[in-house]
């Protein structure tokens, strides 16, 4: 188990260029897999769960290839995966399951999807339900609650689906199945999701209709491989952004980086908190919004209250929001991110005793955390658990702590972004 010993820095400069958007990664691979004709997706996401979508796309049949800085995917249309001669691992990515799910439920073979022991904990009835509801044969531990999967065919009919929860991986497992069903397939969420999966979809040519919080997908839907550009990964950026805002003198650019009004929850909570953060420029690649932000550190935070409408625009990087508060003045409360306790680990928990062991004052929640800031962090010795988001979150605190710190079980990184520390090694000062 690999740790990391991190002094603290003064400030951070630089500019940087994140690696592809992991969620919309995900996406490119799967639907350029069920497109008919070549795609070329510029850029490669190195990280572990990407690789698991790939490998398991690749095991289904799918030709892809790699070439310096991009695949390309040979996708033969919508029916054309083969039944995999082995488990589809899925490592450490409830995305590739869920996602995948929806796919293979619509494919007539046999398959077993599993991963790591992680994964195995994450719930998976939020699919397995409506899957089951649209004709799917799907099985799972405790009757469809958790992995491994097994999926046995079955001809699938369209479904409207109310969603108790918000959440993308649920949509697109359904939206995915639904390319394959009769009739239309519908999804309706309580609040808006990120959106990539209707983006890409669109995108490769397939007919979607959006109303508000409805997404239905007709039957029928064929695409068409293209090429495709992923804006850098917002949820990376995230990290330099906070590392930016906390430290004075700090001065980043950051370009090429995705801004999707359902993925740019944090940069609107860090504005609203006071911090200066700057698009300098933004356009519609692919079907979605990618700009260059310049942020510079040292403006007063102020505490905020965050409120469950915005939770699902900024889930992803709610640890790396509390590190912020803990710089800012006053209270800052995160209400209505329960879905939290059902990532990678229990985030609130994880968040919660990390910061606390590096001196903070911050209260767990049922639903959320209350953080009262201002006071200088100390530093300490603290757990990923094995969680990414975890793990380079207390990277960023320890930045700007007083002393020395200790993050134990790193490599967690590996899953979503291996260039992590080479890039904060760049723009450390
Ligand atoms: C993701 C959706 C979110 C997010 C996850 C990636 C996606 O999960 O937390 O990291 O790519 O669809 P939920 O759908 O469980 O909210």
């Amino acid at each position: 188990m690999s740790n990391f010993q991190i002094t603290p820095i003064r400030y951070i400069k630089g500019e940087i260029e994140l690696p592809p958007d992991k969620s919309i990664f995900h996406r490119a691979l799967i639907l350029s897999s069920l497109a008919q004709g070549k795609s070329k997706i510029k850029k490669i996401q190195r990280g572990e769960d990407c690789l698991s979508t790939l490998n398991n796309l690749k095991l289904m049949g799918v030709k892809i290839e790699e070439k310096k800085e991009s695949l390309l995917v040979y996708g033969e249309g919508l029916r054309s995966l083969k039944e995999p001669p082995d488990i589809l691992n899925c490592g450490n990515s409830a995305t590739t399951m869920r996602l995948l799910a929806g796919v293979i439920a619509g494919q007539g073979f046999y398959s077993v999807l599993s991963g790591d022991e992680y994964l195995k904990k994450r719930p998976m009835k939020r699919i397995t339900e409506p899957l089951r509801k649209m004709g799917a044969k799907v099985f799972g531990r405790e009757d469809g609650q958790f992995p491994p999967l097994t999926l046995a065919g079955g001809r699938l009919r369209g479904i409207h689906y109310s969603s108790p929860i918000p959440s993308a991986q649920v949509k697109s497992c359904i939206l995915l199945a639904g390319l394959f069903a009769e009739g239309d397939t519908s999804v309706t969420e309580p609040l808006q999701s990120r959106d990539h999966t209707e983006r890409m979809l669109r995108y490769l040519g397939g007919d979607l209709e959006i109303d508000n919080l409805k997404v239905t997908v007709k039957e029928g839907s064929v695409l068409e491989g293209k090429k495709i550009f992923v804006p850098g990964d917002i949820s990376g950026a995230a990290f330099f952004i906070a590392g930016a805002v906390i430290l004075g003198g700090s001065e980043l650019k950051i370009i090429n980086v995705g801004l999707n009004p359902t993925r740019r929850g944090f940069l609107d909570i860090l504005i609203r908190m006071g911090a200066e953060i700057e698009i300098i420029s933004q356009k519609t690649k692919c079907e979605e919004e990618v700009g260059n932000l310049l942020i510079k550190g040292g403006s007063e935070l102020e505490g905020i209250v965050i409120e469950k409408e915005i939770i699902p625009q900024l889930i992803d990087e709610i640890p790396v929001l509390a590190v912020v508060a803990c710089f800012a003045q006053g209270e800052t409360v995160i209400r209505g991110a329960k879905e939290l306790r059902f990532k990678e680990t229990d985030r609130i928990k994880a968040i919660v005793e990390g910061l606390r062991k590096m001196g903070a004052n911050i209260e767990e929640k049922e639903d959320g955390m209350v953080i009262r800031g201002g006071k200088k962090l100390k530093g300490g010795e603290c757990q990923s658990y094995g969680d990414h988001r975890i793990a380079m979150a207390l990277t960023i605190a320890a930045l700007g702590a007083k002393k020395k710190s200790k993050i134990i079980d790193v490599e967690c990184i590996n899953t979503s972004f291996p260039e992590f520390r080479e890039i904060l090694k760049n723009i450390s000062v």
